[in-house]
């Protein structure tokens, strides 16, 4: 039995299974870098607020210098019996600099500790996947850049529906993913708030500056109630609210593209890069980076849904099911990070083909409801009398066995009625006829590539 940080009270020990299911350390080790900085800050504010001495801090600051190299370097033996990162690196102080340590924990209690070692974990986690997925977001509107003017299939019901600008297509996977950042930067905002110093949770019974330790941590402020910031999991929650939301969207994209590159519609071809073979079936080329994609969205789901649950019954305020909160945050931040990575991988290794796309298109009748619009805007037709007529001639094309560009203009006349001209049933011409804010034409994909240029451009910097 090792001495506990509350050995005073106790008589005996944790039974081996209670220490085995106690310990966190095997994966809050993760929090070493963050725990040690917040420990600093507390220890300058000790020093200044006069609860320690300035060489009791200087004693402390430079045993936390050792500790963080050794650390970095490996050096520090993780021991199931100190349970967590902040008695790991309370301890090995001790081991260090003697007595001087065991000043440092004053005024915080670990449960604020633990707290403000999450939120400088998850905002330095942010920072960096705001810039993956601004280059997420780069890609996307690089690649509608480049691909203007093809044509692409748009479908509801996996039913072709009508012909949609590839450009078009792309550009909305751009705006899902740009509420996405915007989640990510609500999120960010949420988490640069300071629990340190709520001590337990009714702060502490000395004269801390709270204000002193969120500035040095380059917190935005610290929490207005210490009840609050010992109990609160929301800035976690808001992050995975914001990984489940981009991953529903990861999935979807991947899904359509599972869907194109198969033999069946070979819309897009993935590289070698992103695909990989059979063990069995040498012709056999897999999306699996898609599939990986998609099949994590799961498990991202599934942390939020953790969270929310550990969190649904809980009194206030803390309590050691919290514990748990970090095994889905280091699952769910590494997962984004590949997510993000991944995306752009495929985004690389892809290229489009129009040409089997407008093949489709004819096929699936596509032009149907711009020739009803066309017996509504020339003829004054009502749309649902236009709708029938146009019903009429796909049953007709069905039954022959043929696709609406291969009427011929007198079978057109005697179905419809009416003369119409045969370009209104290619697929070419179907773009551009779409009209108002946010349709499909040229002009309104240049319009959201503008506004794509611009949005990056004032996140660029
Ligand atoms: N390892 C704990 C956690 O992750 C730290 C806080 C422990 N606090 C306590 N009162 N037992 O939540």
């Amino acid at each position: 039995m090792t001495s506990k940080l509350w050995g005073g009270r106790f008589e005996k020990g944790l039974s081996n299974i209670s220490a085995e299911l106690s310990e966190s350390i095997s994966y809050d080790v993760n929090l070493y870098e963050h725990d040690i900085e917040a420990s600093r800050a507390h220890a300058n504010m000790l020093a200044t607020q006069g609860v320690i001495t300035k060489d009791q801090n200087k004693n402390i600051q430079s045993g936390l210098d050792t500790v963080l190299d050794e650390f970095r370097e490996n050096k520090i033996e993780l021991r199931p019996e100190l349970e967590d990162i902040h008695t790991h690196v309370e301890t090995r102080l001790g081991e260090l600099i003697g007595e001087d340590a065991k000043r440092l924990h004053t005024g915080r209690s670990r449960n604020d500790q633990v707290a403000v070692d999450t939120h400088l974990f998850l905002r330095d986690r942010i920072e960096e996947q705001i810039t993956l997925i601004l280059e997420l977001l780069s890609k996307f509107a690089e690649l509608a850049d480049q691909n203007q003017g093809k044509v692409w299939a748009g479908f509801t019901h996996l039913q072709i529906a009508q012909p949609v600008a590839l450009s078009h297509y792309l550009m909305a996977y751009f705006f899902k993913f740009k509420r996405d950042f915007e989640l990510l930067e609500f999120s960010r905002q949420e988490c640069n708030v300071s629990p340190l110093g709520a001590s337990a949770m009714v702060g502490p019974n000395y004269n801390l500056d709270r204000f002193d330790t969120s500035k040095a941590l380059k917190f935005s402020k610290p929490y207005e109630n210490s009840v609050d910031a010992v109990s609160n999991r929301d800035y976690q929650l808001s992050y995975h609210f914001f990984a489940t939301r981009l991953f529903i969207h990861i999935s979807r994209f991947c899904e359509d593209i599972i869907i194109y590159n198969s033999s069946e519609f070979r819309y897009v071809k993935l590289g070698d890069a992103v695909t990989t073979g059979s063990s069995i079936m040498p012709q056999k080329k897999n999306p699996d980076i898609c599939e990986l994609l998609r099949g994590k969205s799961a498990r991202i789901t599934g942390n939020l849904i953790s969270l929310l649950q550990n969190l649904k019954g809980l009194p206030l305020t803390y309590n050691r099911d919290l514990q748990e909160d970090k095994v889905f945050l280091f699952d769910t931040t590494d997962q984004v990070r590949q997510g993000l990575l991944g995306m752009v991988e495929v985004l690389n290794n892809i290229e489009f083909n129009s040409e089997a796309v407008i093949k489709n298109l004819q096929r699936g009748f596509a032009p149907a409801t711009d020739i009803a619009d066309y017996l509504v805007k020339e003829f004054r037709v009502p749309f649902r009398e236009a709708h029938e007529i146009v019903g009429r001639l796909v049953l007709h094309c069905e039954e022959s066995s043929i696709t609406l560009d291969q009427l011929s203009s007198d079978t057109l006349k005697d179905i419809i009625g009416h003369e119409v001209p045969q370009k209104i049933t290619q697929i070419e011409s179907s773009i551009e006829r779409k009209q108002g804010y946010g349709s499909t034409n040229s002009a309104s994909v240049k319009e959201q590539l503008n506004i794509a240029s611009e949005f990056l451009k004032s996140k660029s910097n």
